[in-house]
């Protein structure tokens, strides 16, 4: 946890979810209004046809809502996409973007999503940037240089603690079951911390930096109270209220 920071718990649907799971987040959001999570903000951030049901289900609530990727075009022939003003639109104030499921199978690259991340901002939302190490990356001994290197191309110029959040996800952490040590997590978050200052200045010391990568409720305690982890961004473990909100009382 960063002083003077508040926490951040988002749940990240991926392609998953109908109209049916809308129960969730009701139930998600009756626990943010019931304060469930303490002084943690919550989110989530279903796929992007839900989300106008999902804004409708939410409104006058504390549940935050957000989307899991941007196009950098606000509007035009681009035949599938989805830009930030339609999300804004749609009822999230946050996207996602640079997800490593993105970067690899969708081949993104730092300059787009820095991109899509610029557009975010242009659009009044605020951008959930993502950035992490492979395996063979963490095994060179280069984990702290590959998310140094993503971080500097990635992040949008101007931003601040109030448009962008940043989410560090060992790729190799992802779905897996596998999380880095608490000595591994506090050394990339510090590493982090000290290039946030270095891009933004003073703001950075107060930007959200997220972990991500099987966050579980049994082990949530002991990664989400590490200097500089300011909340996570959980995948699998979002998709049922009940689950995610054992998570985020790791902040009551
Ligand atoms: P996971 O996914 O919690 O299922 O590991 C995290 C993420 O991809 O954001």
């Amino acid at each position: 946890m960063t002083p003077g920071v508040r926490p951040f718990v988002a749940g990240n649907w991926k392609m998953n979810g109908l109209s049916a799971s809308l129960g969730e987040i009701e139930a998600m959001r009756r626990a943010a209004d019931a304060g469930e999570a303490g002084e943690a903000e919550l989110a989530v951030c279903p796929p992007a046809t839900l989300l106008a049901q999902a804004a409708w289900k939410i409104r006058g609530g504390k549940l935050s809502l957000g989307a899991q990727d941007c196009h950098p075009e606000p509007s035009g022939a681009f035949t599938g996409d989805i830009s930030a003003p339609m999300l804004k639109d749609a009822g999230a104030t946050y996207v996602i973007v640079g997800h490593s499921e993105r970067r690899t199978l969708h081949h993104e690259t730092d300059a787009l999503v820095r991109a899509k991340a610029e557009a975010a901002l242009k659009a009044g939302l605020t951008a959930i940037v993502c950035v992490g190490e492979t395996k063979e990356e963490r095994q060179a001994g280069d984990a702290i240089a590959v998310v140094t290197r993503q971080l500097k191309g990635s992040l949008p110029p101007g931003g601040g603690p109030d448009s962008v959040v940043v989410s560090y996800e060992p790729v190799w952490a992802i779905g897996t079951g596998l999380t880095p040590t608490p000595k591994d997590v506090t050394e990339m978050h510090g590493a982090i911390r000290t290039l946030l200052g270095e891009i933004y200045g003073p703001g950075g010391s107060k930007l959200r930096i997220l972990y991500g990568g099987s966050v579980k409720p049994g082990n949530c305690r002991d990664l989400l109270t590490l200097d500089n982890v300011d909340g996570a961004l959980i995948g699998g473990a979002s998709l049922k209220a009940a689950e995610f909100l054992a998570i985020a009382a790791a902040y009551r």
